[in-house]
């Protein structure tokens, strides 16, 4: 396998779009026509990938996991809430003693931007970092997974209207998700939000912001809702829920300004009645479960495509 990704992978900003075409079709193998998973050649037998988990996540450890013991790996789920880092321990200290034990990549979520390339820079070539978000930063494994899901339901990026809708301010899903279309060449991408969930300003001209679900998502083939990261907003967790369901939550009802085929997207955690009603969620244009699915594949020709350092 090349190692096209290198021995780190932090951002999707690493990736041109024929790199990421790659992990795609590898992924791809992965799947039956039916969407069911095949299994893949153990090729991370003897590599031992340990899950450093600074937030509560469920998809994206779970995923990481299935993904690793997929392919052969010995997997350790690092408990952060029992660990030596409650005693002080700085976090160089902890990885530097989990790659002595025999830890040869290290997948990485913490509140703060910018941990897993510091990690990364502390550890160079003595083990792999991959990062599963870090703050409002980045979740490029995420980003991946949702282009992969627009691929797969949508062919060809360049004609589609891509719309992100919901707290898009905080959001590393957001964040990762645009830099990746635009690579891949989607030329419509909508931001839709209030205002003070709106990024002050875009560095991308082919992004444009609308505090309007109707104009935002008009004529949609791709609407991502994101949730309210409240535990990200330094105001407004007074926010009131049923006001932001009332202007901004997606139902059948506001959904038709998008196309008949539009695919509806979440990275989750999903908060049923406040970004999205269940008659969505559960609805025919969903691909929120699918695209949770092909979060294994995804991963897994990520994981395979990293340069892993052997241990010595
Ligand atoms: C996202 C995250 O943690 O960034 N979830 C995920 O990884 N599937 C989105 C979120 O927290 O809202």
């Amino acid at each position: 396998m090349e190692a096209s990704l290198g021995t780190h992978f932090l951002s999707v900003k690493q990736l041109r779009a024929e790199q990421m075409q790659q992990i795609f079709q590898l992924a791809q193998t992965w799947l039956t026509s039916q969407n069911e998973l095949i299994w893949p050649p153990q090729l991370l037998k003897h590599k031992t990938v340990a899950n450093l988990f600074f937030e509560p996540s469920t998809r994206t450890r779970c995923s990481f996991e299935i993904a690793a013991k997929r392919l052969g790996a010995d997997v350790l789920n690092f408990n952060f809430a029992a660990s030596s880092t409650q005693k002080g321990e700085t976090l160089f200290d902890t990885v530097d003693n989990l790659q002595a034990l025999g830890v040869n990549l290290f997948v990485l979520r913490h509140p703060s931007a910018e941990v897993p390339s510091k990690i990364a820079e502390h550890l160079g070539q003595r083990a792999s970092v991959i990062n599963a978000g870090d703050g409002c930063n980045e979740h490029p494994t995420q980003a991946m997974l949702d282009a992969f899901t627009i691929q797969r339901y949508k062919g060809d990026f360049a004609s589609l209207k891509v719309a992100i809708i919901g707290d898009v301010k905080h959001s590393r899903v957001a964040n990762s998700d645009v830099q990746a279309l635009l690579t891949l060449g989607v030329h419509d991408i909508r931001l839709v939000a209030p205002p003070a969930l709106l990024p002050a300003q875009v560095m991308w001209p082919e992004v444009s912001l609308h505090q309007q679900v109707a104009s935002g998502i008009a004529d949609a083939d791709v609407v991502i809702v994101l949730r309210l990261q409240r535990e990200r907003m330094a105001s407004m967790a007074d926010l009131d829920s049923e006001a932001y369901f009332r202007d901004y939550g997606l139902t059948l009802e506001n959904l038709k300004y998008a196309k008949k085929d539009v695919i509806v997207m979440h990275p989750g955690p999903m908060n049923r009645g406040v970004e999205i009603d269940s008659s969505v969620a559960d609805g025919p244009a969903s691909v929120i479960l699918q695209q949770a699915r092909f979060g294994v594949v995804v991963r897994m020709a990520i994981l395979a495509f990293t340069r892993i350092p052997p241990h010595p």
